[in-house]
């Protein structure tokens, strides 16, 4: 059925320029991003969970997450923009492969899909750490082999955060295509917010090094779970409630 505020709608709505122009990548050094503004920066963040907290069980090592932000904490980074390096044209800032539209569902799995099972979960905050509930959440994503699917909706869905701001998406370990490292893309968008267009990354790939709009505040939390694989990620974004 047709959401109203939907993929469609919502996420066709004006970007959140940031990053446009090529010019404002968040990639590579992470220099052109927000990060500078806050004092505390999510290295730091990283830092000090992984002193504070061990998670063995984690594929090359973990990140900060949002959720364990306190309140007398400096306010919280925004998550980053993100454009697609492989975008022929920077103005466009979801890149070529996105497609308005998705069905709405929180399994991007259909019969017959290959790869390894993921699943990503995690919340969407505002700036002071407050749940965005009734997010969209707009997923796309290359297949087993590395290939997007522009005629249909394989790999493409879009879902809301409940009143917790948490959100489940099932898939499928993202295959590789040439010019980038392992990725999925999304689209986050608080009722009647801006919307943040950002990629999600694996801890360990080796063409983390190379990607050059890679940025390491937005790899995901990676554990082994038998056969599967088990993310978690919290975006915070500017545009939540309250006017933020
Ligand atoms: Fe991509």
């Amino acid at each position: 059925m047709t959401d109203e505020r939907g993929a469609g709608g919502g996420i066709g709505g004006p970007e959140e320029t940031g990053g446009t122009g090529g010019t404002g990548r968040a990639g590579g050094g992470g220099g052109a991003t927000a990060a500078g503004r806050w004092p505390v920066s999510r290295k730091t963040l990283l830092k000090a969970a992984l002193v504070a907290v061990p998670v063995p069980a984690l594929l090359g090592g973990g990140a900060a997450l949002a959720r364990d932000h306190r309140p007398s904490d400096a306010p919280l980074e925004p998550t980053p923009f993100c454009d697609d390096g492989d975008d022929p044209t920077p103005p466009q800032t979801e890149g070529p492969y996105f497609k308005p539209n998705s069905p709405e569902r929180a399994s991007l799995l259909e019969p017959g899909t290959r790869g390894t099972r993921l699943t990503v979960s995690g919340f969407v905050f505002g700036l002071t750490c407050q749940p965005v509930a009734q997010a969209l959440m707009d997923f796309w994503q290359a297949d087993d082999a590395g290939a997007y699917d522009n005629r249909g909706f394989r790999m493409r869905g879009h879902q809301y955060t409940d009143a917790r701001g948490a959100f489940t998406l099932t898939t499928i370990v993202p295959g590789l295509y040439p010019g980038r490292t392992r990725h999925i893309h999304v689209k986050v968008q608080a009722p009647g917010g801006r919307v943040l267009t950002t990629q999600l990354y694996f801890p360990g790939e080796p063409r983390n090094n190379t990607d050059p709009i890679f940025n390491a505040a937005l790899l995901m939390n990676v554990r082994q779970a038998g056969p599967a694989k088990q993310a978690t990620f919290d975006f915070v974004i500017t545009s939540g409630r309250r006017g933020r």
